[in-house]
């Protein structure tokens, strides 16, 4: 039981670092929340930008061509989504039919086994469990990937960051505070800060870009900065999910709840542009695409025509989009290759 496992490998070895925690607790083989039952969608544990409806997929894929056209419409282009769920990105994606993938494959690259047997396959639609290491011309996107990858913590004492380990006491998991922290951070030690770092996901935004030889990273998460969270609670950055509610304590309920952090933009690797999901879209054309659904709603809702249903519900899906206060506000990076500088 993973419990049990987790507890003797403290009272063997020590407290465990944070990231290793969290790792075992989503991706542990046979008990950690993806393994088992984690997933997106109204069905699933949260709500995200693809499990609205498929009208995110649309202006992603408009985005994929037009980075398709501003590399000259290559006709090798490939697109590598990370940490593609059940594929529902995927599948709006390939429904738009963008120009970019008339002769290239989409590749889901997804860590949960149960996860990836749900994905739809097709000649031009694969599922891996690793971004292909050949070099790519064309893109590697992550819909709230990163805030997923496992991470450590930090807390300041007023002179250095310590970090933040689980130990056990009375057979119970608790915090840990060790040692001075060898991390730069770049943040003042503040007594009772506490800061995340999230050397996993620098590391895969640094993966990701030397795979790609021409073409885009577009990473899109809820995101703020190391400094800002060293002056918040940690539960506002810190959070676990289960079933689309705020879940439990994350030392609590091991491997049936989502533990999630918001995206530390300073600690990825520099060169990308930034800006949040509402601007992004905004750039994508959505305002013209939900006034033509409003006209195509109004010409043909009548008839009971399912384009007229279809082009109605991009003015709701549009709304859940854009919302400042929710998806609207996440921040989409996007990193150019060959970079310009
Ligand atoms: C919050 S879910 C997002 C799913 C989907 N992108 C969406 O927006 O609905 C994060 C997903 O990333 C997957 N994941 C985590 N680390 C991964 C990795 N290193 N490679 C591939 N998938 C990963 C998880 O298993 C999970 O399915």
């Amino acid at each position: 039981m993973l419990t049990v496992d987790l507890k003797n490998r403290i009272k063997r070895s020590g407290p465990l670092s944070f990231s290793d925690f969290v790792e075992s607790c989503l991706y542990d083989l046979d008990e950690g929340f993806y393994t088992k039952r984690g997933s997106a969608g109204r069905r699933g544990d949260f709500l995200t930008s693809p499990e609205v409806g498929p009208f995110f997929g649309f202006l992603i894929a408009n985005w994929l061509d037009e980075t398709w056209l501003k590399l000259n419409k290559p006709e090798n282009f490939q697109v590598v989504e990370v940490g593609a769920g059940s594929g529902t990105l995927a599948r709006a994606i390939i429904d738009a039919q963008p120009h970019c993938l008339k002769n290239g494959v989409y590749t889901m690259v997804e860590r949960s086994q149960k996860l990836r047997e749900e994905q739809p396959t097709s000649e031009k639609l694969v599922s891996a469990t690793e971004i292909p290491d050949s070099p790519l011309v064309g893109a590697v996107i992550a819909n709230e990937l990163l805030d997923n990858l496992p991470f450590d913590l930090l807390e300041g004492d007023g002179e250095y960051w310590k970090e933040v380990c689980i130990g056990l006491m009375n057979d119970q998991f608790v915090e840990t505070l060790m040692g001075e922290s060898k991390e730069s951070v770049g943040v003042p030690p503040v007594k009772g800060a506490r800061i995340p770092v999230q050397n996993k996901a620098h590391n895969w935004v640094e993966n990701a870009l030397e795979t790609i030889v021409s073409g885009s990273l577009l990473v899109i998460d809820y995101a703020s900065t190391t400094q800002e969270m060293s002056q918040r609670p940690q539960d506002s950055w810190l959070r676990t999910f289960k079933k689309h509610s705020r879940g439990d304590n994350p030392l609590d309920n091991i491997g049936n709840q989502d533990i999630t952090v918001e995206v530390a933009i300073d600690q990825l690797p520099n060169g990308a542009s930034v800006s949040t999901q509402r601007d992004f879209l905004k750039n994508q054309g959505i305002d013209r695409l939900v006034e033509e659904g409003r006209h195509i709603w109004k010409e043909f809702s009548s008839v009971g025509d399912l384009k007229a249903v279809k082009a109605r519900s991009r003015i709701t899906e549009a709304e859940a989009l854009l919302d400042p206060d929710g998806l609207g506000g996440f921040f989409v990076l996007e990193w150019d290759l060959p970079s310009v500088d």
